[in-house]
């Protein structure tokens, strides 16, 4: 099943499925990450539009999502707000000038883009040479067993939802070519981590 098909079948039970994690954990990061962000801000898989109500006044926000119906779900989120601007875009071909944003944001997409490479590649592009790329993403830990157990259940986590669990995403940013200013680890050890990175 492609992506777009995938997350077209899941759009109207997407906020339900995440609300245990919504509530323990991602929502709180949303509002650590987004909060203090300020000029023209892309998102990048914006799904359902999760992090819309995190975003200050002051941002002019463009969310981009190759899903129409996970995009039907963020306009819902985005129609009291001004500053929000919704599009059905594939990552991987991003129809922006060069060096437009201030920052490109990713949350929990660097998993399930078929290809991440590229799609890094298009927000180093976008991004303005002294913005930021931002992505707060689960990855493959660097400890053995947990990487061990990813690497075991990521044909599973394939077949059933289509998300990759074991993906390198901070060597792929470095890969796109983007140079990194720090990584955090979030939670699970280092499978939840948070990539600031320069074009
Ligand atoms: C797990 S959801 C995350 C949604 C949102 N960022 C969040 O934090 O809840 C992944 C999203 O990435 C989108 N996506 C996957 N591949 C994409 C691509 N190539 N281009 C644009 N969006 C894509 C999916 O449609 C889906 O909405």
């Amino acid at each position: 099943m492609s992506v777009i098909s995938k997350y077209n079948r899941i759009s109207h039970v997407y906020d339900i499925m995440e609300l245990p994690m919504e509530t323990m954990m991602f929502s709180n990061w949303r509002e650590e990450v987004l909060s203090g962000l300020s000029g023209r801000v892309l998102e990048v898989g914006i799904g359902t539009g999760k992090n819309i109500p995190h975003y200050p006044d002051n941002c002019e926000v463009v969310g981009i999502d190759i899903s129409d119906k996970m995009l039907s779900h963020a306009k819902e989120k985005a129609s009291s707000r001004n500053n929000i601007s919704l599009f059905q875009m594939d990552a991987e071909n991003l129809g922006f000038k060069d060096d437009s944003f201030d920052y490109v944001i990713t949350t929990f997409v660097l998993c399930s883009i078929p290809q991440p490479i590229p799609a890094l590649k298009e927000m180093k592009r976008v991004c303005k040479p002294d913005g930021m790329v931002i992505n707060l993403e689960h990855m493959k830990s660097e400890n053995r067993a947990i990487a061990l157990a990813e690497d075991v259940l990521n044909p599973l986590t394939v077949a059933i939802t289509d998300v990759n669990i074991n993906r390198e995403t901070v060597e792929n940013v470095k890969k796109a070519g983007l140079n990194i200013i720090d990584v955090r680890n979030m939670a699970l050890k280092d499978v939840f981590r948070l990539i600031r990175s320069k074009p």
